[in-house]
């Protein structure tokens, strides 16, 4: 006889659709858009002893409810404008409660047929929209945009260079790409000191001619370079690099190009499509998340490859364990072309999301945050002493305050202290980035449920908060 498990007598379905119920109807635009929790309640949870006996599920409940999940910072809210927001769609929560409650094993093919399909039919439907030809395009859903930046280091470094010459390979950036490329160089163990950071021009695209002499002088002194990493949506700017230019800088010498689209290349969905992206289809590689513009809950992001060979290549591996599931034809399981083998059906939240509401509607979504920034832009540029730094691209953009009679340190000073008081106040989150050396108010405006009057209310408390700290001074 199976245990009798004591999960049996609660009332989940009950509590689960409550749940659920609750948070569909939420009205986040009325919430905090971002909390910070007490010492107390943090000491309560660190502290926090695992019973010998379970406690009353109500109980649990109403901590979740009143401590845990209050105090967090809300990335799907409307006005949350920093980092890239991850508006999910409530058609995402949709798929991620149907693979959770089947708690789909999506390695092999054998065991998650049609979940894997849908995989595969996405990834060559955004193959397609990159421009690739689907044979021998392929890729895999992954975690996020830094595990994407990961997998294509690790299949480049294993396309371009032995591993007994890896102390001398050399890696280009421009000093605009995402922190998660550092540390994607670093595990797949190009060393620190062979990271060339290129310097940006005055748009923030990373400099082709100095890219050139650099690598250049590199093979001078008998380094081997082994790729470029140029970026679709630079983080602080949403910058697209000189897509055509890399590539015909890594064509000259037989180098690796990834293309780290994380949030930009969603713009592929939008009016303008590739118009925004030229040469994006020369591309050896790119990461793709959909967690940030394609409106999904975490985690759900691509790597996408011109020749899915070479993820083969990198990542495919015997286990006798695996002999009676593994795919023995042209399907190829997603365990063989990526580092997970147990992994979520991660594709089948966006193919729900994809199916319901359209390309008409992802395009319309897509091109009302780029809307969104460029109204932000109008209303900064009638605010008094405010000036726009990085003008609006692919739905992001900063701007800063400059009170003229102080100087750039105590300016700084007030707009941080301005985005910290923002945040406090829970209205919204508009933190502080740098650019060129002078602190700058990011503002990304990629959550459809975003509004207008968000927009103002946004800006009018920014300037109070400046006004403030002014006063203050
Ligand atoms: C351009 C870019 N690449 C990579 C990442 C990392 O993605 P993730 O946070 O999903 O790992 C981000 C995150 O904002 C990003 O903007």
């Amino acid at each position: 006889m199976a245990m009798e498990f004591r999960e049996k007598d609660l009332d989940l379905q009950n509590i689960i659709a409550d749940e659920v119920n609750k948070y569909l109807k939420r009205d986040l635009g009325t919430m905090s858009a971002t909390k910070r929790a007490p010492q107390e309640l943090i000491d309560k949870y660190e502290k926090m002893s695992v019973p010998q006996k379970g406690r009353d599920i109500y109980e649990i409940m109403n901590e979740l409810d009143n401590e845990i999940l209050e105090y967090i910072h809300r990335n799907n809210h409307p006005r949350s404008f920093s980092f890239i927001p991850g508006p999910g769609s409530r058609l995402s929560w949709l798929g991620d409660i149907l693979t959770t409650a089947n708690n789909i094993h999506a390695s092999n093919f054998k065991n998650a047929t049609l979940p894997i399909s849908i995989e595969r039919n996405l990834i060559n439907y955004f193959a397609e929209k990159l421009g690739y030809k689907i044979k021998p395009a392929g890729g895999v859903f992954v975690s996020g945009g830094s595990m994407a930046n990961l997998t294509a280091v690790v299949t480049a470094r294993d396309e371009k260079i032995a591993t007994k010459e890896l102390y001398k390979g050399t890696v280009y950036i421009s000093d605009q790409v995402h922190h998660s490329l550092s540390k994607a160089f670093h595990i797949a163990g190009i060393p620190k000191e062979n990271v060339r950071r290129i310097p940006v021009d005055r748009e923030f695209k990373m400099n082709v001619d100095e890219l050139s002499a650099v690598i250049k002088k590199d093979i001078e002194a008998d380094m081997k370079p082994v790729m470029v990493v140029g970026t679709a949506g630079t983080t602080n700017t949403g910058t697209v690099d000189d897509i055509e230019g890399i590539t015909a800088v890594c064509e000259a010498h037989d180098l690796w190009l990834h293309i780290d689209g994380a949030y930009g290349l969603s713009h592929l969905l939008s009016t303008k499509g590739r118009d925004l992206f030229p040469g994006i289809e020369h591309a050896d590689s790119v990461s793709w998340d959909a967690h940030k513009l394609l409106f999904q809950t975490y985690s759900c992001a691509m790597v996408i490859v011109k020749d899915k060979q070479h993820l083969l290549n990198s990542f495919s591996e015997q286990a006798e364990y695996l002999d009676d599931i593994q795919s023995d034809d042209d399907v190829i399981d997603p365990e063989m072309i990526g580092m997970e083998l147990t992994r979520p059906a991660r594709a089948v939240k966006l193919w729900i999301t994809l199916q319901v509401l359209g390309e008409e509607q992802f395009r319309e979504r897509i091109d009302y945050g780029q809307h969104l920034a460029e109204y932000t832009e109008e209303c900064v540029e009638e605010m008094e002493n405010w000036q726009v730094i990085s003008r609006p691209s692919l739905s992001i953009l900063s701007f800063k305050y400059v009170q003229p009679n102080l100087n750039e340190t105590e300016n700084n000073k007030i707009l941080s202290n301005a985005a910290g008081r923002m945040a406090s106040s829970g209205y919204a989150v508009t933190y502080t980035t740098e650019l060129n050396g002078q602190k700058v108010i990011r503002m990304c405006t990629i959550n459809p449920e975003t509004t207008k009057e968000d927009i103002t209310g946004t800006l009018a408390r920014l300037d109070e908060f400046v006004k403030d700290e002014l006063e203050s001074l």
